[in-house]
C-alpha cells in the first residue's frame, strides 16, 4: 500500500481512579472467592470512578499526555474517544473532552467496537494521519464499565473495571517505524452473547427495560470465552505470518485484558514466552477500549519499550469484533 507517510505514536497518557474495588469486596457482595476470580480470569483488583463520567477519565488521559510530552491543546486536529460507555449517546464524548482541554481547532467523533474499540479506531487514526491529511490525532480508550455492570450478577460484574488511557499519532517519513499492519474483523453473528440491548433504538427505556435489567451489559462467557481464545490467538498468528516475523521478532504482544487463559493462550500461540506479553490485568480487570492503551502507557514509563520494538496489539469483543495490529514503536 502507497502511504504518504508512516503514522508513530509520539505519546501517551493515563488516567485510572483511586477506588479499588478487589475480590474481597466480591466476596461480600456476590457469591464468589478471591480464589476462584484470580484462577479463572487473573485479576485481583479493578478501579470504580465514583463520580463522574467517561468524558471525566477521557480528559484525565489526554491532560497527563498534554503534560508529560509538552504538547500544545491548540495543536491536535482530530480527537477520537473509543469507547462503548459515552456520557450519553449524544454528543459525542469526544466533542465533551474536546471543550474539557481546549483543543480548540479539532473536530472528533466516538469510536464503538467494544473490546476492540482501541484497535479498530487505531487503524482508523493512523489512515487519517497517513494520508496527510491531519498532523496531530488524540486517541483515547475509556470506558466507565461500573456505569453498566450488573453488581448483582456474580458471572460478569468482577470482570469489569474504569480506566482510560491516550496516545498522540503524527506522521513521519521513516517507513520503519509506526503502524506496519492490520488485520481487523467483525461478524454480527456474536450479536447474542455479549450486549447491552436496552436503551437503544431497539429497546428505548421504560420501566420494563429497567425491571428487565436490560440497562446492563449481558455476557454468556463461557460462549465468548470458546470464540475469543480462538479468535485473539488465530488473529495475531496470521498477522505474524503475512508480515514473516518470527516469535524473536517480536517485542512484545500488547492483548486485550479480558481473561489471563485468553492472553496465555494468543502468546502460546505465537510462540512467546511471557516476558514477551504485557499484563496489567491483575490490577484494573477488564477496561474495554482501555486496556490496551494503559498497557502501553505502563510498560513505556517502566522503561520497557525501546524505539525499533515491535509489537503486536490483539483485541476481541462485542459484535463479535477482533483483530490484531502490527506496529514498530518509534519513542526512545
Ligand atoms: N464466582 C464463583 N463462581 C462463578 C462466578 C464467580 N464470580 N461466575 C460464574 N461462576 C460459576 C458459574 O455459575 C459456573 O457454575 P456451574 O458450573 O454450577 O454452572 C461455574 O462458575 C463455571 O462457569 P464458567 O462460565 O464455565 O466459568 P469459566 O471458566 O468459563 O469462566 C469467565 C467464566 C466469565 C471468566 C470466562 O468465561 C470468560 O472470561 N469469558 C470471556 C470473557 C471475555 O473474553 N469477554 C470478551 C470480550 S470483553
Amino acid at each position: 500500500m502507497n502511504k504518504a507517510y508512516n503514522a508513530v505514536i509520539t505519546g501517551v497518557g493515563m488516567y485510572v481512579p483511586d477506588k479499588i474495588l478487589d475480590n474481597a469486596f466480591f466476596e461480600k457482595i456476590v457469591d464468589t472467592t478471591d480464589e476462584w476470580i484470580t484462577t479463572r480470569t487473573g485479576i485481583k483488583e479493578r478501579r470504580k470512578l465514583e463520580t463522574g463520567a467517561t468524558s471525566d477519565l477521557a480528559t484525565k488521559a489526554a491532560e497527563d499526555l498534554l503534560k508529560t510530552h509538552n504538547v500544545n491543546a491548540e495543536d491536535i486536529d482530530v480527537i477520537i474517544v473509543a469507547t462503548i460507555t459515552p456520557d450519553m449517546f449524544f454528543p459525542a464524548t469526544a466533542c465533551l473532552v474536546q471543550e474539557n482541554i481546549g483543543a480548540k481547532k479539532a473536530w472528533g467523533f466516538d469510536f464503538s467496537a467494544a473490546c476492540s474499540g482501541f484497535l479498530f479506531a487505531y487503524q482508523t487514526a493512523c489512515s487519517l494521519v497517513e494520508s496527510g491529511t491531519y498532523k496531530k490525532v488524540l486517541l483515547i480508550g475509556a470506558d466507565k464499565m461500573s456505569a453498566i455492570v450488573d453488581y448483582s450478577d456474580r458471572n460478569n460484574c468482577i470482570l469489569f473495571g474504569d480506566a482510560a488511557a491516550a496516545v498522540l499519532i503524527e506522521p513521519t517519513e521513516d517507513k520503519s517505524v509506526g503502524l506496519q499492519d492490520s488485520i481487523l474483523k467483525c461478524d454480527g453473528s456474536g450479536k447474542n452473547f455479549l450486549y447491552l440491548k436496552g436503551g437503544g433504538s431497539l429497546n428505548p427505556p421504560t420501566h420494563d427495560t429497567v425491571d428487565k435489567r436490560m440497562h446492563y451489559l449481558y455476557q454468556d462467557g463461557k460462549a465468548v470465552f470458546k470464540v475469543a481464545v480462538k479468535g485473539m490467538a488465530d488473529i495475531s498468528y496470521e498477522l505474524m505470518v503475512k508480515n514473516n516475523l518470527t516469535s524473536d521478532d517480536i517485542a512484545y504482544l500488547v492483548p486485550h485484558q479480558a481473561n489471563l487463559r485468553i492472553i496465555d493462550a494468543t502468546a502460546e500461540r505465537m510462540g512467546l514466552s511471557k516476558d514477551k506479553v504485557m499484563i496489567n490485568i491483575d490490577k484494573y480487570g477488564n477496561t474495554t477500549a482501555a486496556t490496551i492503551p494503559l498497557c502501553l502507557v505502563e510498560y513505556y514509563r517502566a522503561g520497557k519499550i525501546k524505539k525499533g520494538d515491535n509489537l503486536i496489539l490483539s483485541a476481541f469483543g462485542a459484535g463479535f469484533t477482533w483483530g490484531a495490529s502490527y506496529l514498530t514503536w518509534s519513542m526512545d
